[in-house]
């Protein structure tokens, strides 16, 4: 009996240790993503040669970290259902939303133009976006001449030219931070959601990851954004803007589109003078209809440890903000829109019941 007991402690104390949360975010043999000399039998040990130099990077010696590769090259490639590394630009053709993820692919910038995303430096064939050369709605000024502010394609940070423009958004990944258990958010110790890190300790965006980065999605599998209901008492008249705080996506990127948050023409009258984010969906009239989560129009949640079903939408509670209309990589539609703008047709004949149409449910007939 005292053997039995024995054996159920220690075989109970092995699952604990093999269920034990303190996985890193990558697995694996060194060798796989890192070489100490970028030379094995006198060549180089460059994953992707397409998009890096075989020559290696800084210098012909190898990359920042010894990894075998830049940000670009290690996540280029075909997203299939067994990957495990997470691409974001792909060199042969993408169907959007079959082998795309969550922040859409920088494909369509490089094909069809600057208006499909983000230009960011690092990718081949990619150039700076000559209509925008400055990220609109920044408020900052533009004090800081070739910031990430300014232009992701050839940025600065510091004054010192930055390899990518990958880490204008994603400042400080951290590869190897331990894992956040399954279905919780991660957090600043998991080296934040998708490594969306701020520039000040504290400031980055929390959030729960869909495990295969929402290569698949349904109502039931997807990501999960932190959002912060805006407060309705700045006007355009006190500055035009309401600075959001909060470890939230919206936060993230009105760290660089500051003026596009929320706006009211005057506290008193609370007329809205541009599209809100982080607003919460009114449970009234229209808005009462979006119940069931569309991935394509995703919502942010007051509190990520408290959702009560993540199949569903919660009015009065939950709220429209940026990635509900963009994605955050690229897109094959203009302004890089989740879908397309000039498909929503008031009235009927439009692409009914998608878009727009999600949350404005009685403007598509
Ligand atoms: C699946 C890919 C992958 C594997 C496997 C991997 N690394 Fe890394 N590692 C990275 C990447 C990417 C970075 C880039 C910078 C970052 O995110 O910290 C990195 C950064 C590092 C750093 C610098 C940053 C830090 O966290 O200290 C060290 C040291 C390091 N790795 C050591 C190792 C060692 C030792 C192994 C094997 C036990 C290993 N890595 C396995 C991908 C990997
Ligand atoms: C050696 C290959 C390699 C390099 C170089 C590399 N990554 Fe990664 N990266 C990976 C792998 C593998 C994963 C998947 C980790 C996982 O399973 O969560 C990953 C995951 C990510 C993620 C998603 C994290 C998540 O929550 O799933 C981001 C964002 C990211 N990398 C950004 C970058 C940036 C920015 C750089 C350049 C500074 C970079 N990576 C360089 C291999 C690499
Ligand atoms: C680090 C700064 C930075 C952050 C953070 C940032 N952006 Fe941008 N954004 C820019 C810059 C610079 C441009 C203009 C150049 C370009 O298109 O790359 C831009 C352009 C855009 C455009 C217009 C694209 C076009 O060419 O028409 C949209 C839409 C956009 N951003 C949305 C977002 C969203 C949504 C987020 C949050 C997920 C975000 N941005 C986060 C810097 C940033
Ligand atoms: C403008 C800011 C911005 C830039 C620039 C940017 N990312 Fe991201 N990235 C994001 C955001 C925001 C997400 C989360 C998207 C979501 O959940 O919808 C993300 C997600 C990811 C993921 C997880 C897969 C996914 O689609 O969710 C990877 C990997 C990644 N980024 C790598 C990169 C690499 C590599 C580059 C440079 C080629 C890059 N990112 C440039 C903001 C950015
Ligand atoms: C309700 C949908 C919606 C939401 C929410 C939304 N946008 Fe937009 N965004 C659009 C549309 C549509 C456009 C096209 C231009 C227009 O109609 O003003 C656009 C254009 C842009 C542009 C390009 C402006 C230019 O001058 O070319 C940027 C940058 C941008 N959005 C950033 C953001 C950011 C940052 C957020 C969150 C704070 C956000 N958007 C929230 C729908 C939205
Ligand atoms: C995720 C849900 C969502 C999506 C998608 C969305 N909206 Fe909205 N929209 C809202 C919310 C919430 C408000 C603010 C409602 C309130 O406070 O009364 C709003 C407000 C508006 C208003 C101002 C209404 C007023 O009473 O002043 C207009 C116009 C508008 N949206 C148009 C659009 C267009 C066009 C699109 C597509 C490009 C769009 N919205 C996409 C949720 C959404």
């Amino acid at each position: 009996m005292r053997r039995l007991l024995f054996l159920t402690v220690l075989s109970m104390g092995i699952a604990m240790f093999l269920a034990s949360p303190v996985c890193a975010a990558v697995q694996g043999a060194c060798s796989n993503c890192h070489t100490m000399h970028n030379s094995q039998n006198n060549n180089n040990m460059i994953l992707n040669t397409a998009i890096d130099d075989s020559s290696g990077g800084t210098h012909g010696g190898g990359y920042p970290s010894l990894t075998r590769g830049s940000c670009v090259g290690c996540h280029t490639g075909t997203n299939t259902s067994t990957s495990t590394r997470p691409f974001v630009y792909d060199t042969n053709g993408v169907t959007y939303g079959t082998d795309t993820l969550a922040g859409g692919n920088f494909k369509w910038v490089v094909t069809e133009g600057s208006a499909k995303g983000h230009n960011v430096k690092g990718i081949p064939g990619m150039v700076a976006d000559t209509a925008l050369t400055s990220a609109p709605g920044n408020i900052n000024a533009d004090s800081c001449t070739n910031s990430c502010h300014e232009t992701l394609f050839d940025p600065e940070i510091g004054g010192n030219k930055i390899n990518t423009g990958c880490q204008g958004c994603h400042l400080a990944p951290e590869h190897h931070a331990p894992r956040q258990t399954a279905g919780t958010p991660a957090l600043e110790a998991n080296g934040y959601f998708r490594f969306l890190s701020g520039h000040f300790t504290g400031y980055g965006v929390e959030g729960i990851e869909d495990d295969d980065w929402q290569y698949i999605t349904s109502e039931s599998n997807h990501n999960e954004y932190l959002g912060k209901v805006a407060s309705h008492t700045e006007s355009a008249a006190t500055g035009g803007f309401i600075n959001v705080g909060g470890n939230t996506m919206t936060a993230y990127c009105t760290g660089c589109h500051g003026n596009f948050h929320i706006q009211h023409d005057a506290p008193a009258n609370a007329n809205w003078i541009r599209h809100p984010s982080d607003a919460v969906l009114p449970s009234t009239g229209e808005y009462a209809y979006y119940t069931t989560y569309d991935p394509n129009v995703p919502v942010a949640r007051p509190d990520l440890t408290t959702i009560a079903n993540t199949n569903l939408v919660a009015n009065n509670s939950d709220m429209v903000m940026c990635l509900s209309c963009h994605r955050a990589h690229g897109s094959p539609y203009d302004d890089m829109l989740r879908w397309k703008y000039d498909g929503m047709i008031a009235g009927g004949g439009g692409d009914d019941g998608t878009g727009c149409f999600v949350c404005h449910t009685a403007k598509d007939h």
